[in-house]
């Protein structure tokens, strides 16, 4: 294994020119398959309230669930930097709160950093959990806890007083110590415009290509979300349909005892028609 990633060198691989990549986990399998592919890394997205534990969004998940989803990915990754998502009302309702769950996310799940959304106005929130000792990603634009406010999952940043908000949110964290921010669904432009403005890496996610990192939801990547695609996810492979197939062939050959085969079934030595006699 190589040289276990800290928060240090994802802010130098900024300064190097080099893109992050981020992908999210929810499972200690698909942790140890993204650790071993290089990722660098690993976010116990909030969004898995909606791709694995079937939510209609991220607002019911509880620092609980976002524990033991933590705690099973922390088994998998040994090289990528693991991150903990905060979950809604685990941080908003105060400084306290902010530092106690984020230190849950280190001290229950071995995770080396947490994320919480929001700008300007969590700066101070931000500041006392980075007191604390715990490094923290920020994350402005689209922010999915607060959806409702925004307006619905659109695009942010489109006009000039939102851009500016936006802008100033980024420096604000940067100023706050954060040692990443999440750029999620804005323009290209502005999100260039960002990341040339702050000293830490901004992580696109549909914002366009001149992000210092991309991140995307694992399962959107592996097609294996039907319920919502997002158009500015790209569908490496579409793992939905596959798993149907393999689904549908075990059940038929169940079915029809084609399956187990031989070739999958364990053989006796002595003969079962003798046991039957003693
Ligand atoms: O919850 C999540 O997966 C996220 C990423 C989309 C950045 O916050």
């Amino acid at each position: 294994m190589s040289k276990k990633i800290t928060p240090p060198d994802i802010v130098e691989m900024k300064r190097a020119g080099e893109k992050i990549t981020m992908l999210t986990a929810s499972d200690a399998s698909f942790a140890r398959m993204l650790d071993a592919s290089g990722v660098e890394i690993v976010l116990v997205g909030d969004s898995l309230g909606m791709v694995v534990l079937g939510y209609d969004s991220t607002v019911p998940v509880t620092m609980d669930e976002m524990i033991h989803h933590a705690q099973a990915v922390r088994r998998g990754v040994q090289r990528a930097l693991l991150v903990g998502d905060m979950p809604f009302m685990s941080y908003q309702s105060g400084v306290r709160d902010a530092i106690l769950n984020a230190g849950r996310f280190l001290k229950e799940a071995g995770c080396d950093a947490v994320k919480l959304e929001g700008g300007a106005e969590i700066c101070e929130t931000v500041k006392a959990v980075i007191r604390a000792g715990i490094p923290v990603m920020g994350h402005i634009g689209l922010t999915p806890q607060t959806a409702g406010q925004l307006g619905g999952y659109k695009v942010q940043g489109k006009d000039a007083d939102s851009a500016r908000k936006l802008l100033d949110d980024a420096r604000a964290l940067n100023e706050a110590g954060v040692f990443a921010v999440v750029l999620e669904c804005i323009p290209d432009r502005l999100a260039k415009l960002i990341s040339g403005a702050i000293s830490v890496p901004t992580i696109g996610i549909g914002a366009g290509v001149h992000c210092d990192g991309q991140v995307l939801v694992t399962h959107d990547l592996l097609g294996m979300y039907e319920k919502f695609v997002p158009s500015f996810v790209k569908t490496y492979v579409n793992l939905a349909p596959q798993i149907k197939e393999g689904i549908a062939s075990f059940i038929k050959e169940v079915k029809t005892e084609t399956y187990p085969d031989p070739e999958h079934s364990f053989t006796m030595q002595v003969d079962v028609g003798e046991l039957l006699k003693k």
